[in-house]
């Protein structure tokens, strides 16, 4: 195992009287393996999902070699909001999900009558970790006259309490449609995603205090001298990033938006504000095209993350042949916490099915919520 030592207390968590987790969890991160190794790996994961009628669903934050692997073998990768959508379509009876717990639960809660497997479940997410169930229930309780709409990296039993489940793909547009209905909003667990899209739809929004670890990171100051040096970068930001940050950028989207914009834009260079697993289909997509992390420490500062999720990376090789060849690594869910955590969930998918029929019809890009300001290199 690799070690990698890394100081970090989230200020909310440190509050619960919770244990983080980010040090254990890079601390798990797995050790490199040769290329040989890998290819070796690989083709003994080939024939265990064909002989388990498995496919892969995987984030665009894991291993590169792991995205490769699931688009070969008939999977997919995709933003949270296409990995629930392809798992609860696809046929296979096995879902091995690469990825981080809320993803897998999702999986599990929209298709309970298949496997559904995770390399590591102990892969989690510090917005799920921020925003204990029964903490945020009283939270609701609190107000009752508020549409408790929560972010996807949550657990069951959050969800479970919640009228909508969005993802940064479709928040600011299902936050706008309550909006327009007269609703106001209780919103978890993201302070970051939650305030951007109170002030790009004006609606009113009461909000959890979570954060991200990774996006909390990126440094405004630093990437407002870095668009000075590359004047013809455009700046994509995923909207988990401090506002300061998204003030800076021309395009802010869901982690598939980004990678869209990539193709959209009159420019060859940019600077991505999101974890840099990313890059690895950035890159693959638009060979040509030169993308640069944004910073994450400014001046003196350290970094904690450096824009790697180090639930993400707890994803590997080795982790998804074992899963494959042993029954453990299997998300169980109560049933009926599962049932109401689905109600939410599918509320959403149809939205977003029906925002897309829509999107078709007008002719427009499909699943462009994100946030295309003017681009103009200075
Ligand atoms: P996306 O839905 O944009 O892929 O985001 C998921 C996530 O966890 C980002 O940190
Ligand atoms: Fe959670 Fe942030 Fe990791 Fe995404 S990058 S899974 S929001 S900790």
């Amino acid at each position: 195992m690799t070690l990698k030592t890394v100081q970090y207390d989230h200020p909310h968590l440190v509050l619960g009287g919770a244990a983080c987790g980010l040090k254990d969890a890079w601390a798990r991160v797995p050790q490199e393996q040769s290329a040989a190794e890998k290819e070796r790996a690989m083709q003994r994961i080939r024939e265990l999902l064909k002989k388990r009628d498995a496919v892969i669903v995987a984030h665009y934050y894991v291993d590169g070699a792991l995205q490769e692997l699931a688009r070969e073998t008939g999977g997919c990768v995709g933003d949270s909001l296409e990995m629930a959508r392809f798992g609860a379509e696809h046929p296979a009876s096995t879902l091995v999900v690469a990825g981080v717990r809320f993803m897998g639960e999702t999986a599990k809660i929209l298709s309970p009558e298949k496997t559904v497997l995770m390399p590591d479940d102990e892969a989690t997410c510090s917005l799920d970790l921020g925003c204990p169930a029964d903490e945020f229930s009283r939270f609701c309780d609190q107000h009752p006259d508020r549409t408790v709409v929560v972010y996807a990296n949550t657990s069951a039993a959050v969800k479970a309490r919640a009228d909508w489940v969005v993802t940064s793909s479709v928040g600011k547009e299902i936050v706008a449609h309550l909006h327009a209905r007269g609703e106001k909003i209780l919103w978890a667990p993201d302070r970051h995603l939650g305030a951007y899209i109170q002030q790009q739809t004006g609606a009113d929004m009461l909000l959890w205090q979570g954060s991200c670890v990774v996006h909390d990171e990126f440094k405004a100051d630093e990437l407002a001298l870095l668009s000075k040096e590359y004047p013809e970068a455009a700046i994509l930001v995923h909207p988990e990033s401090p506002a300061a940050v998204a003030a800076l950028a021309h395009v802010v989207g869901s982690t598939t938006q980004l990678i869209s914009a990539v193709g959209k834009l009159p420019t060859n260079r940019f600077i991505v504000a999101t974890d840099q697993g990313i890059l690895h289909d950035m890159q693959k997509r638009y060979p040509d095209k030169h993308f640069m992390p944004a910073p994450t420490a400014g001046q003196g500062a350290t970094c904690k993350s450096c824009a790697m999720c180090p639930w993400m990376a707890m994803n590997s090789l080795g982790g998804i042949e074992q899963v494959l060849t042993s029954e453990v690594g299997s998300i169980e869910l109560d049933a009926t916490l599962a049932e109401a955590a689905r109600r939410p969930i599918e509320r959403m998918l149809r939205f977003a099915a029906q925002a897309k029929q829509r999107v078709r019809a007008s002719g427009e890009f499909a699943q462009d919520g994100a946030l295309f300001k003017h681009y103009g290199p200075a």
